[in-house]
């Protein structure tokens, strides 16, 4: 190398972008975002029992938990430093109908548990999902006549479903149907029976997305669901449209929006962040964890390291947090 010819390097005037990044310290030093156990949100799947646990085929890693165990899931939750948990229940098949009117059951699962972990774990937030998939017998986010998804009936169900959630402890309720109208007739309705200080975390830009099916499985909708959900969930193409959906949530009464899946949609959280002054939050989906899980688990790419890069992206892209299954991971490797 030492008969190389030498470049004078005039044209740098001096200045040299590697000199930040010379050092761990460095480095640290000039970091521009940080990611800490603060930002997650835990999603947990819940199931019917006591001291029960199954796996989940296409999550390795996750697993649904008997209200027993999710409570002991939040202890650690909370231990980790993870503000908040975002339940799902993965409603047993004999409760399923047409109707989906275990949503609004009192005693179902998702209360049950609200219940439990709210008694036992105070100190954690607690965010109950509002559809229908998880309680109908189609896998439909809402109810279902000749084939087509009715809206304004709906968001009936979903106002009944977020009263019983509220009531069994809920801090924030977030619907994800994306119904038109749904954060209106809930915030109405919340403050209606007393509950002015449950927020609504609304899934706002969510996308038609082929990333949500292991979560499918999860809660034991995919089996169902016949067709897609595109007539209600956002076209992929679409960027002005998240916009809009964000606008009208707000006007309505969202206190925080969502934006899901995550890592393909890191523009979209971008834009809203730059457009509205609210907090914005990012759902690294079911099918985000599967790959860099199963990727990792395959040698393909060091998965803790690829977990943290993509974790790190969604904060780089302006949001205030994060719904991931790694939460638990990754606090106890920050903290
Ligand atoms: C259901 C709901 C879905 C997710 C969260 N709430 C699935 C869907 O819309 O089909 C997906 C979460 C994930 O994939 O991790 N309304």
């Amino acid at each position: 190398m030492s008969d190389w010819p030498r470049y004078d390097m005039d044209f740098l005037n001096g200045r040299r972008q590697r000199r930040l990044r010379r050092t761990a310290w460095m480095r640290d030093l000039v970091r521009e975002t940080a990611l800490t156990p603060a930002d997650f949100i835990w999603p947990l799947f819940v199931i019917d029992g006591q001291n029960e646990r199954t796996q989940i085929r296409t999550m390795p890693g996750v697993e649904r938990l008997s209200v027993d165990l999710a409570v002991k899931a939040a202890k650690e939750a909370a231990a980790a430093g993870i503000p908040a948990l975002a339940l799902f229940p993965n409603t047993p098949d004999a409760l399923r109908n047409p109707d989906g009117s275990e949503a609004y059951n009192p005693d179902n699962l998702m209360c049950r548990a609200l219940r439990a972990i709210k008694d036992a774990v105070p100190e954690i937030g607690l965010i109950a999902d509002v559809a229908l998939d998880e309680y109908s017998s189609d896998g439909q986010d809402g109810l279902v006549r000749d084939g087509e998804i009715l809206n304004d009936e709906t968001v009936a169900a979903m106002v009944r479903s977020a009263l019983v959630q509220a009531a069994a402890g809920a801090d924030i309720i977030a619907p994800s149907d994306m119904m038109d109208g749904r954060v209106a007739a809930i915030r109405q309705e919340l403050d209606a029976a007393g509950h002015e200080q449950v927020a609504i975390m609304a899934y706002s830009a969510k996308f038609a997305s082929a990333y949500y099916g292991p979560f499918r499985e999860a809660v034991g909708s995919g089996k169902r669901l016949l067709g897609d959900k595109k007539t209600y969930q956002l076209d992929y193409a679409n960027t002005d449209e998240a916009l809009r959906e964000v606008a009208q949530d707000l006007e309505e009464g969202a206190d925080m929006v969502m934006v899901k899946p995550g890592m393909p949609y890191l523009d979209i959280v971008r834009r809203v962040r730059e457009s509205f002054n609210v907090p914005v939050f990012v759902y690294q989906v079911s099918g985000e964890y599967a790959m860099i899980r199963l990727a990792g688990d395959a040698g393909a790419i060091d998965g803790k390291a690829a977990m943290l890069e993509s974790l790190w992206a969604f904060k780089r892209a302006g949001a205030k947090g994060i719904l991931t299954y790694f939460a638990l991971e990754a606090a106890r490797l920050l903290g």
